[in-house]
């Protein structure tokens, strides 16, 4: 199955992926976490994109598309993926449809998980990410079981430099007038599978796994 996922930041993207790659058995393609494992590991690559992350801005186009191309063409997404956070362009989804024609695959689907622009800023600015595995947690809707640690592998959670006000008000902008429009796009396609995402993590979950199967 090849599905994508998207939704403003903070929507819960990367929360449901977590879940849905194990009930699907695909891999999960999150070009958010790709620069930062770029950027720990302090790649030229890495360094570019923090530019623009830390400002809330989108890394150019030429950057992300490569960089996905060559990501779903390793032995690990033959079996299927889950692309979260790419597109964010009509460019990049242009470019997507070029490459699955290129490989000569189709995606299964378009999950949009849809939150008011309100409820996201409480969201980001409470979350805490976990520093080896990468999961969401939130201080006050989503605690892990020890205050500061991974429920999964017990990592040190940490507050990502792009979740203050000023960078969360850029992102929502810049979401609203570039990533937006992909929900017209999609629905075009007849790929688009709405889903209320501001409901408890659970009932997103099962609305989520209802739409795919
Ligand atoms: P990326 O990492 O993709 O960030 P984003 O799109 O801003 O989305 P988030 O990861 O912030 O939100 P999410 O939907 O995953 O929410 P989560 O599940 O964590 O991208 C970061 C940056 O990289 C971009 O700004 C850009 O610079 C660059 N980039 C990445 N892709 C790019 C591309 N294609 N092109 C160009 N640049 C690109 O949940 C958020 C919080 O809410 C958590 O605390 C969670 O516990 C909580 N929560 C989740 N669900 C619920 C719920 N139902 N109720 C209550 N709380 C909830
Ligand atoms: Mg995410
Ligand atoms: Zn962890």
């Amino acid at each position: 199955m090849r599905l994508l996922i998207m939704g403003p930041p903070g929507a819960g993207k990367g929360t449901q992926a977590e879940v849905l790659i194990k009930e699907l058995q695909i891999t999960h393609v999150s070009t958010g976490d790709m620069f930062r494992a770029a950027i720990k590991e302090g790649t030229d690559m890495g360094k570019k994109a923090k530019e623009y992350m830390d400002k809330g801005e989108l890394v150019p186009d030429s950057v992300v598309v490569g960089m996905v191309k060559d990501r779903i063409s390793q032995p690990d997404c033959v079996k299927g993926f889950l692309l979260d956070g790419f597109p964010r362009t009509v460019a990049q989804a242009e470019a997507l449809d070029e490459t699955f024609k290129e490989m000569g695959i189709k995606s299964d689907g378009v999950i949009n998980i849809d939150v008011p622009r309100e409820r996201l800023m409480d969201r980001l600015t409470g979350r805490r990410i976990c520093r080896s595995c990468g999961a969401s947690y939130h201080v006050i809707f989503n605690k892990p079981v020890v205050e500061g640690k991974c429920n999964s592998c017990g990592g040190e959670l940490y507050q990502r430099s792009d979740d203050n006000e000023v960078a969360v008000g850029n992102r929502l902008d810049i979401y609203e007038a570039q990533t937006q429009p992909l929900i017209d796009y999609y629905a075009k396609q007849n790929l688009l599978k709405n889903i209320n995402g501001d409901q408890d993590i659970n009932d997103v979950l099962a609305d989520v796994l209802a739409s795919v199967r």
